[in-house]
């Protein structure tokens, strides 16, 4: 096949950051997508409905005059986030997801939650209410290996949750597991999970064998092999479960680049050239619609998007650059480590 034509994507797991960093990598996601659920983890966070009406400004400033882009806001999950507050974001239009991040798991996550008892009452009104609850699926105790924290996650959080509150609908962002794909797929209702692009791709042999490769250093951490083809066999199943959330999470080069780098992997700027890729590596190319552009809202109960996009396989292998420049400095950009021949031409 040397086209193919697909409803309009949408990136269901995005950090785009604030000022300069948001003003040098948004075009990368307006371009391409039609809507990004916003991750909440600024520094401070995004904690009140009132933060996001702000933030969703500040975002919408920053899209470029010919992009339709339409960021969905998300609140961070803290021990004092008020019920009331959740409800009225969500009945104004303007709150999709609550993040839950276990405190510590991951950058900006130390106001996360420590213990969940204390976030009942919201995940109550949130099950009441229909909202999402999406979660960083770690647990971050320091005896749990950092390769076993989705697991243990899941058997330890997770299943408790949803025994307690089954009415409450649950996505399991960025999953990177085997345990995790099996998981989701045995669950019988309110629960799904986004993959990213470089879980699809990736292992940790990426980030260890050669010397220590910081630009594929994320979290979750990319695991053995056989999860990555589990993620793969997920994400080309078609199964409406699954969808994509790309957790394009820029960090400037010095920041990854030194003795305790950042998690994050950027790749707003070649992730459906990549994703088509993967999917024509799997023989299901048929499938690519469903990941990119039709799981996820129906999931988040929005339409899917009406515009087009194709993606043309070219003889000629691509170009990205290495790096984008923003006014907060350089971003290195995914390097999938194969040539990508898939360009998107916007209809
Ligand atoms: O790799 C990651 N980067 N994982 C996360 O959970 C957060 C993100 C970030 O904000 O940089
Ligand atoms: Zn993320």
């Amino acid at each position: 096949m040397q086209s193919i034509t697909i409803r309009r994507p949408d990136d269901w797991h995005l950090h785009l950051r604030d000022g300069a960093m948001l003003e040098g990598v948004i075009a990368d996601t307006s371009r391409h997508f039609a809507r990004a659920i916003i991750m909440p983890n600024l520094v401070p966070p995004v904690v009140t409905t009132a933060d996001a009406k702000a933030y969703r400004e500040r975002i919408v400033k920053a899209v470029p005059d010919d992009d339709r882009f339409e960021p969905l806001m998300t609140l961070y999950l803290t021990e004092h986030t008020q019920p009331d507050d959740v409800e009225a974001g969500k009945k104004s239009g303007l709150i999709h997801a609550v993040k839950l991040y276990p405190a510590g798991a991951t950058t900006n996550s130390h106001g996360g939650v420590r213990d969940i008892e204390k976030a009942m009452p919201v995940l109550e009104r949130m099950a009441k209410i229909g909202l999402p609850l999406c979660v960083h699926g770690e647990v971050t105790h320091p005896e749990v290996d950092i390769f076993d924290r989705e697991a243990v996650f899941i058997e330890t959080v997770l299943e408790p949750l949803r025994r307690r509150l089954p009415e409450l609908k649950i996505t399991m962002e960025h999953v990177t597991t085997k345990e995790g794909v099996d998981y989701i797929r045995s669950a019988q209702s309110n629960l799904a999970g986004s993959i990213t692009t470089h879980h699809l791709i990736i292992n940790r042999n990426a980030i260890l064998v050669g010397g220590i490769k910081p630009h594929y250093y994320c979290l979750p951490v990319a695991k053995r092999e056989h999860h990555r083809l589990a993620l793969r066999a997920a994400a080309t199943s078609g199964d409406p479960r699954f969808f994509l959330g790309t957790d394009s999470a820029p960090h400037v080069d010095p920041a990854k680049e030194c003795s305790c780098g950042c998690a994050g992997i950027y790749t707003s700027i070649n992730t459906l050239s990549c994703l088509a890729h993967v999917f024509e590596d799997e023989g299901a190319l048929d499938k690519l619609e469903a990941f990119t552009s039709l799981n996820g809202p129906a999931w988040y109960n929005l339409p899917p998007n009406e515009d087009r996009v194709s993606l043309v396989r070219r003889d000629q292998p691509l170009s990205f650059p290495e790096k984008i420049e923003t006014g907060d400095g350089p971003v290195t950009v995914f390097n999938p480590m194969f040539s990508l021949y898939w360009d998107v031409a916007i209809k």
